[in-house]
């Protein structure tokens, strides 16, 4: 740890930081005063996100992750506790999406999804929490859900399951943590505009006009809309908020009507 790095008050670790909505939530987060750990299983993205945080004068570090990879999230948290001495908060975001036929779904390809979005959500909340746990003045986690989570989508049984397992999972450790000062929520948005997005479009597997209908306030969410959620569920304003989801999705899990 160097001696301007001694100096720093609070860190975050954002998983899938090197784009997307992580990356935005990591630009928010250093705007709050965190130091920023961008971790992502894609070095180049994150080094380009990392760059562009270091070039607006922020502290910015990278940890080349695989999150379905416990041994990876162990590094995660240990290189980030080399750079900064501490973590403050964790911000689960790294994803992935293969929509498909359920009929056709290969075990490959369902145990993958599981290993990313749920498996390696925990891995990175345990390796966290054990550090937070260590440190004694407790933390924040928020995990990055989907309003699949709570509304079924046609082809994306995986993705769905996972993001419900995730939302369950940010409750368990809440109640679970909660004793050491550690407050675990979710962020749920709804369809935002990300290359993850950008991609099913282009695959023809999502119409970005009818899904904005459905969407009482008419438009997707931007990754900005997201990290605001974030960025309040980290601050001293959310400091007695555990173990709750915040829908970030335009009233898109509200509309009942046809
Ligand atoms: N885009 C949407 O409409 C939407 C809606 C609801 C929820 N989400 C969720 O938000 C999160 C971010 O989505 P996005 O749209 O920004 O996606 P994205 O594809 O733009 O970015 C995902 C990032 O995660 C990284 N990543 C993938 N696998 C990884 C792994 N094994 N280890 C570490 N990093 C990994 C990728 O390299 C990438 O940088 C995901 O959890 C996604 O499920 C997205």
């Amino acid at each position: 740890m160097t001696e301007a790095n001694k100096q720093i008050t609070k860190v975050v670790v954002v998983t899938g930081a090197g784009q997307g909505i992580g990356k935005a939530i990591a630009t928010h987060l250093a705007g709050d005063g965190y130091a920023v750990v961008i971790a992502d299983i894609r070095e180049d993205v994150a080094r380009k996100s990392a760059d562009e945080l270091a070039n607006l004068g922020y502290r910015v570090a990278i940890a080349r992750t695989d999150v379905s990879d416990p041994e990876s999230c162990n590094q995660m948290i240990a290189s980030a506790v080399k750079e900064y001495g501490r973590v403050d908060a964790l911000v689960n975001s790294a994803g992935i999406s293969k929509p498909g036929p359920s009929l056709d779904v290969t075990p490959e390809d369902w145990q993958r999804m599981m290993n990313i979005q749920l498996n390696g959500t925990f891995y990175c909340c345990q390796a966290a929490g054990r550090q937070m746990v260590k440190q004694g003045w407790g933390g924040c986690i928020v995990n990055i859900t989907s309003v699949t989570a709570q509304a079924a989508f046609p082809q994306r049984a995986s993705y769905c399951t996972a993001k419900a397992g995730v939302d369950m999972l940010t409750k368990v450790l809440a109640i679970e943590w909660a004793q050491y000062k550690i407050r675990v929520n979710a962020v749920g948005p709804s369809h935002t505009e990300t290359d993850m997005t950008r991609t099913l479009a282009a695959q023809g597997l999502y119409d970005i006009g009818t899904v904005s209908k459905r969407i009482p306030m008419g438009r997707l969410a931007s990754v900005d809309d997201i990290a605001n959620g974030v960025s309040f569920l980290c601050s001293e304003k959310a400091s007695f908020i555990t173990g709750q989801a915040l829908y970030v999705d335009g009233g898109y899990l509200a509309y009942g009507y046809f």
